[in-house]
């Protein structure tokens, strides 16, 4: 090999080395090899160890609850022998949530775990839940106020599972049918609950046409700038925004393989457009193909503040239970927030017609939407917010 030959393959071994060692930091930075690590995930596992914290320890149990697209809408004022939830209007969706209807079904899901919480930590609980409209302006005041006594501690299953239950948004196993028991332990799980039902349809002519109601309204929300600009403004990208927001949606949730979050990470392809591609590619191809079960939530007015509550509830036992039981579960809403839309700009309300033949009831309507399965790959968790950070008043 000539002198200038072997200058150059030494050269191009040497920006190798280099490359290779940027996209290993790069890699390292992104958080490839730690996936779920850092303060941003420290919640979920603060909420064993703040156990004998009183009425905060509910409040670390309720910080771990679903919340749409991650915003983590709730504050919470904790006083000696009680705790009132409220909503955070600034972390409201905009045109993805117009009227505060997910807002609200979120802030449901946070006060079902506290209510777990109690009952395992010896605390009786009294519940006032005011009323109010969310199309009617932000209705005021805290949405939930829960006197607390001391009572005996209770078991309870489904608050064993409060830190195991994450949204799962991977390839289901097609093959693997939920049992005639599980189907109908689903919508027991929101039998006490006032106003709310819940329908599981396996038929597969159903999920045929209710996956494609999923479908077509994935495409029209990527077609609504304003829909997805409100999306877009929860994506945590980098490592960086994820963990100085801790909220929001990230990749590592997203259900991708881990190679595919890996390369996501590093290379810098994830545009706005492209993510918008790859969410409806998901949907079509792994979470409405592979569901064996979809299910609704369903109420008789939407927009009762009362009633999103209870929904909000149903959702976050139904998933406990599904964490206890081994079970996946992922929300699948765009149909209904398409309703939400249409209404907000006053238009036909094509999707609302459309939804009303899977309620098997004109008067109730759905109010969310899942599937459920056996989940192919563990599911990740997302970032939390600290207690300090909602507390109000604090
Ligand atoms: C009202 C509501 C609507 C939601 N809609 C969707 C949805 O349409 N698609 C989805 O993948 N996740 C949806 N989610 C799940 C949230 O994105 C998820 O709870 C949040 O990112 C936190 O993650 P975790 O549930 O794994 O803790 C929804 C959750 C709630 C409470």
């Amino acid at each position: 090999m000539t002198s200038s030959r072997r200058s150059l393959v030494k050269a191009a071994a040497g920006l190798g080395l280099v490359a290779c060692g940027a996209g290993f930091w790069r890699a390292a930075h992104e958080g490839v090899f730690e996936v779920g690590a850092g303060p941003a995930y420290a919640p979920w596992d603060d909420w064993r160890a703040g156990l004998n914290e009183g009425p905060l320890a509910l409040v670390r149990a309720a910080i771990l609850a679903a919340s749409p697209h991650n915003t983590q809408p709730w504050l919470f004022r904790v006083e000696p022998g009680a705790i009132e939830l409220h909503a955070d209007p600034a972390r409201s969706l905009g045109a993805f949530d117009p009227f505060g209807r997910e807002l609200h079904l979120g802030l449901g899901c946070a006060l079902e775990n506290m209510l777990r919480a109690a009952k395992v930590l010896g605390m009786a609980v009294s519940l006032e839940l005011p009323p109010g409209r969310l199309d009617a302006g932000t209705p005021s005041g805290p949405v939930a106020r829960l006197g607390l006594r001391q009572a005996p501690p209770e078991g309870d299953p489904l608050a064993s599972a409060l830190a195991e239950r994450h949204t799962h948004r991977g390839p289901y196993d097609p093959s693997r049918q939920l049992s005639p028991e599980t189907l109908a332990d689903l919508p027991a799980q929101a039998a006490d609950l006032d106003g709310v039902k819940v329908v599981v349809f396996t038929d597969p002519e159903q999920r045929a046409a209710f996956g494609a109601e999923v479908v077509g309204a994935t495409e029209a929300i990527i077609a609504d700038a304003a829909m997805m600009a409100a999306s877009d403004a929860w994506a945590r990208g980098s490592q960086s925004a994820l963990q100085e927001h801790r909220d929001g949606t990230t990749l590592d949730a997203a259900g991708l393989s881990p190679w595919l979050v890996g390369m996501a990470k590093v290379l810098p392809l994830n545009s706005a457009r492209a993510s918008h591609r790859h969410w409806l590619a998901a949907t079509r191809e792994v979470q409405v193909r592979t569901a064996t079960a979809f299910g609704l939530v369903v109420v008789a007015d939407l927009y009762d503040r009362v009633l999103c509550l209870h929904a909000g509830r149903a959702w976050e036992r139904m998933q406990l239970f599904g964490a206890s039981r081994g079970l996946a579960m992922q929300p699948l809403n765009q149909p209904l927030e398409r309703v939400d839309r249409d209404r907000s700009l006053g238009v036909e309300p094509a999707a609302a017609r459309r939804l009303a033949g899977f309620t098997g009831d004109p008067a109730l309507k759905p109010t969310f939407a899942f599937r459920a399965g056996y989940a192919l790959q563990p599911a990740n968790p997302s970032p939390r917010r600290p207690v300090e950070w909602v507390l109000q008043g604090a």
